[in-house]
């Protein structure tokens, strides 16, 4: 298998100096840049949008990691592919014609994604896994960064790990985003993640990102 990528969630960063955070973050090594859209009621919590994805199309080469927390995802998609993500995830639960969405995210241009909260079972995205190009676990209930990773998310990494394989649909990336660490990075990379989504430890813990990126990295192929 590939080497696993680090998607650094800016959520963490400075957003006053949301370019540099970002650079620091490609210098480092990242593979993608991570953005957590929320609209206050899928999620209870507002952050960034459209414009901002625009903005940081213009100061980075990365592939922008575009993961929507929001109702509707539909009213919003063809936004943010014009203003330039290159993965855009919605959320099942947020879905309720998914495929559609999935086809309509693909003919737009961008890599379609599905994200599952932490309560929703591994199976409630069985009959979508060949439409999309990348599964994104939630390891903590979407909303915050800093939050603690929810143990349970290994074994669904590794029962979903096992659907892909035994169905080959390996190309698909396996993304586990929420209290990713040092501490957490190693075991669920062995369950089969190939995307870690990483804020707080980049961004908002003791070194600089350079530092924090490599601290993750070894810890994910230790
Ligand atoms: C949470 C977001 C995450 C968040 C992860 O709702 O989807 O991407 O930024 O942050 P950490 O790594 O701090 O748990
Ligand atoms: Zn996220």
């Amino acid at each position: 298998m590939s080497p696993v990528k680090i998607s650094p969630s800016i959520l963490s960063a400075d957003f006053a100096r949301l370019a540099d955070g970002v650079a620091e973050a490609e210098a480092a090594g990242a593979e993608w840049i991570h953005v957590d859209v929320m609209d206050g009621h899928f999620v209870p919590n507002i952050t960034i949008g459209v414009p901002v994805v625009a903005a940081l199309r213009r100061v980075t080469r990365l592939p922008l990691d575009v993961h929507l927390m929001i109702e509707q995802p539909d009213h919003f998609i063809d936004a943010f592919i014009d203003a330039g993500a290159d993965w855009l995830t919605v959320h099942q639960e947020a879905s309720v014609h998914l495929h559609r969405t999935v086809e309509r995210i693909r003919q737009l241009g961008a890599k379609p994604g599905v994200s599952i909260n932490p309560a929703t079972p591994a199976g409630a995205i069985s009959e979508i896994l060949p439409y999309v190009d990348l599964v994104l676990v939630m390891s903590v209930n979407p909303g915050f960064g800093g939050q603690k990773f929810i143990p349970t998310s290994t074994a669904k990494i590794a029962a979903i790990r096992s659907e892909l394989d035994r169905r080959g649909l390996w190309p698909i990336e396996l993304e586990v985003d929420g209290g990713i660490s040092e501490k957490t990075a190693g075991e669920v990379c062995a369950a089969g993640a190939t995307v870690l989504v990483a804020g707080a430890a980049v961004f908002n813990t003791a070194g600089t990102v350079a530092e924090n990126i490599d601290r993750l990295r070894r810890a994910a192929n230790g």
